[in-house]
C-alpha cells in the first residue's frame, strides 16, 4: 500500500466508526427522542418533508437536522427554512417539549414564516445554549424579562418577527454575546444601559423597531464591534461620545431614519476602516467635518435628507461606489471634482445640492459603471445626450427640476435604462420612439411638441408641454 491509499484507508475507517456512533448502534437519549417527537407534533405542515426521517424508534441522532456530538445527547437542532420559497417551510408552533433537550447548544429554526406563537420560553431552560436563531418566523409578544439567564449565549438572532415591548434589562447578563440581531420587530422603549457590559459584541442590529430615547453612551468597551445598526427607530438627540471608541474596528454604522440631531461629530475622522456610513433621514446639521478625508475605506456613504450645510470636504478616496448627499442644504455649485474622478460609482445621488453647472461640462471618469443617477432639483443646464451615450448599465436617471435644454428627438438610451425623469426642464423637440422601452418616464413640464409614440405611460408623464398630442393626451388635430 502506498502512503496515499493508506491514508485513505485510515480515513475511511474513521468515517465508518463515526457513522456507527452517530447513526445506529446506540439509540439517542429517550428524553431527546421524546422532546423532538413532541416538537414534530407541533408542526402542522411540512411540505418539503424536513421531518420525514424523524421516526420513533430510530436513533434521533441520525434524523435530519440533528447532531449529537460525542454522546447520545442532541447538541444541535438545525432546520432552517427557505427564505426564497416560504411555501416549502414549516408551519406550526415551537413545542415547549424541546426543553427536554438539555444538552442543546445550537438551535437554528429560522426562516419559517408560518411558525407562530410567543417567545419560546423553553429556551430559558436550556443552560448550554450558545447559538439561537429563530429569525424570520412569525413569533410575537414580549421578550421574557429573565432572558439574561441564557448566560452561555454567543449569537442571538431574533430579527424579522413581531416581538413587542422593551428589550429586557437582563440582557446585560449575556456577556458572551457577539451577535445580537433583533432588527425588524416591534420593540419599544430605550436601549438598556446594561448593553455596555457586552464587550464581546461584534454585530449589534436593532434597526427597524420602535425604539426611542437617546442613543446611550454604552460603546466605550465594545472594542470588537464591526457592525452597528440602529436605523428606522425613533432615536433622538446627539450621538454619544463613546461611539468614538468604535473607530479602530467599526465597518458599518447605520443610523438612518431616526430623529438624530446636532453636528456630525469630528471624531468621524478616526474611522479609517469604516466601509458603510448611513446617516440619512435625520436632522443632522452644520458643516460636514473635514475629517471625512480620513474615511479612506468608505464604500457606501449616505447623508441624504438632513440639514447639512456649506461645502463638502474634498475627499481623495477612490473606494466609494454608493454616494447620496441629496436633500440637504449644501451649495456645491458643481459636481465636485473628487466625485467626478471616482473610478467605480454605481449610485450617485446629488439631488438639491445647489449644483449650477452644465451637464455638457461633466466628464465623469468612469461613466459606464453608473446604474443610478439622481441630479433632481438643481440648476443644471445643457444636454443629457453625451452622458447617456457613455453609460452602459444605467437603470435610472432622474434629473427633474433643472434647466436642461436640448432636442429630445435625437436622444438615444442605453438598453438597460428603465426609469427616466426629465420633468420640469426646458427640453424641446419630439418624444422619440425609444421611450417605449422604458418602464417609468416623466417628461411633464417641458417644451416638447408633436405626436406621442404609443406607450403605456399615464397622461401626467407628458402634461404641461407646449404642443404634444395623441394618446394619452388629446388626439392630434388632423
Ligand atoms: C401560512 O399559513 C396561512 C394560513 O394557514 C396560509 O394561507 C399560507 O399559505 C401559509 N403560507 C406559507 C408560505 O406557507
Ligand atoms: C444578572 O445575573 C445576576 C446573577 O445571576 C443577577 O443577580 C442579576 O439580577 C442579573 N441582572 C439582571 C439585570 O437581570
Ligand atoms: C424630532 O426632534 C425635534 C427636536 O430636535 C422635535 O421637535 C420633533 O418633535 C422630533 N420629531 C419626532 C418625530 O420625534
Ligand atoms: C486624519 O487622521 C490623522 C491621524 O490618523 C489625523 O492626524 C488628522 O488630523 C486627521 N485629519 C482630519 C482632517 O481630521
Ligand atoms: C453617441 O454614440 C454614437 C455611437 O457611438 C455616436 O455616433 C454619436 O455621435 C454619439 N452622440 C453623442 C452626442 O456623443
Ligand atoms: C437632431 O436631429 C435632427 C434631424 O434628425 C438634426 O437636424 C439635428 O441637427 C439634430 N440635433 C442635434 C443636436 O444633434
Ligand atoms: C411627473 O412629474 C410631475 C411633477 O414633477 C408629477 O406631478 C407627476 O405626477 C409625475 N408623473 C409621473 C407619471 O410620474
Amino acid at each position: 500500500m502506498n502512503s496515499l491509499s493508506f491514508t485513505l484507508f485510515i480515513f475511511s475507517i474513521i468515517i465508518f466508526l463515526q457513522c456507527l456512533s452517530s447513526t445506529g448502534a446506540t439509540t439517542c437519549h429517550p428524553d431527546d427522542e421524546a422532546g423532538l417527537l413532541a416538537f414534530k407534533s407541533g408542526i402542522t405542515q411540512d411540505p418539503s418533508g424536513m421531518l420525514s426521517s424523524w421516526k420513533k424508534g430510530t436513533s434521533c441522532c441520525s434524523w435530519k437536522g440533528i447532531t449529537c456530538l460525542n454522546s447520545d445527547r442532541v447538541t444541535m437542532l438545525e432546520l432552517v427554512g427557505f427564505p426564497k420559497k416560504p411555501e416549502r417551510s414549516l408551519s406550526g408552533t415551537l413545542s415547549p417539549s424541546l426543553a427536554k433537550l438539555q444538552h442543546l447548544s445550537v438551535i437554528s429554526l429560522g426562516d419559517h414564516v408560518n411558525i407562530t406563537g410567543s417567545f419560546p420560553k423553553f429556551l430559558l431552560q436550556l443552560p448550554k445554549l450558545r447559538y439561537v436563531d429563530i429569525q424570520n418566523n412569525r413569533l410575537s409578544g414580549p421578550l421574557p424579562a429573565n432572558i439574561g439567564v441564557l448566560s452561555m449565549l454567543e449569537e442571538f438572532f431574533l430579527q424579522g418577527n413581531k416581538f413587542t415591548g422593551p428589550i429586557p434589562n437582563s440582557i446585560s447578563n449575556l456577556t458572551r454575546l457577539s451577535y445580537l440581531i433583533f432588527g425588524g420587530n416591534l420593540l419599544t422603549g430605550p436601549i438598556p444601559l446594561g448593553l455596555a457590559n457586552l464587550n464581546l459584541m461584534q454585530h449589534l442590529a436593532l434597526g427597524d423597531n420602535r425604539l426611542s430615547g437617546t442613543v446611550p453612551d454604552i460603546f466605550e468597551s465594545m472594542t470588537l464591534l464591526k457592525f452597528l445598526d440602529l436605523s428606522r427607530n425613533g432615536f433622538s438627540g446627539r450621538l454619544p461620545l463613546s461611539i468614538a471608541s468604535l473607530a479602530p474596528t467599526l465597518l458599518a454604522l447605520k443610523l438612518s431614519q431616526n430623529n438624530l440631531s446636532g453636528a456630525i461629530p469630528d471624531y468621524i475622522s478616526r474611522f479609517n476602516r469604516l466601509e458603510k456610513l448611513d446617516l440619512s433621514k435625520n436632522r443632522f446639521s452644520g458643516v460636514v467635518p473635514k475629517g471625512f478625508v480620513n474615511l479612506t475605506n468608505i464604500n457606501n456613504l449616505d447623508l441624504s435628507h438632513n440639514l447639512l450645510t456649506g461645502q463638502f470636504p474634498d475627499l481623495t478616496v477612490n473606494t466609494i461606489e454608493y454616494l447620496d448627499l441629496s436633500y440637504n442644504l449644501f451649495h456645491l455649485e458643481t459636481i465636485p471634482q473628487w466625485v467626478t474622478l471616482l473610478p467605480s460609482v454605481f449610485l450617485l445621488k446629488l439631488a438639491k445640492c445647489g449644483i449650477k453647472m452644465s451637464l455638457d461640462d461633466w466628464k465623469p471618469e468612469a461613466p459606464f459603471y453608473y446604474h443610478y443617477i439622481d441630479l433632481s432639483k438643481n440648476e443644471i443646464l445643457g444636454s443629457l445626450e453625451r452622458l447617456l451615450n457613455q453609460t452602459s448599465y444605467l437603470l435610472e436617471f432622474r434629473v427633474s427640476g433643472n434647466k436642461l435644454r436640448f432636442d429630445m428627438g435625437n436622444l438615444t438610451f442605453p438598453r438597460t435604462l428603465k426609469t427616466l425623469d426629465l420633468s420640469r426642464n426646458l427640453v424641446f423637440g419630439k418624444v422619440p420612439a425609444a421611450v417605449t422601452s422604458l418602464q417609468r418616464l416623466n417628461l411633464s413640464q417641458n417644451h416638447l411638441c408633436g405626436v406621442l409614440p404609443v406607450t403605456k405611460f399615464p397622461a401626467s408623464a407628458f402634461a404641461g408641454n407646449d404642443c404634444l398630442c395623441g394618446s394619452p393626451l388629446s388626439p392630434c388635430k388632423a
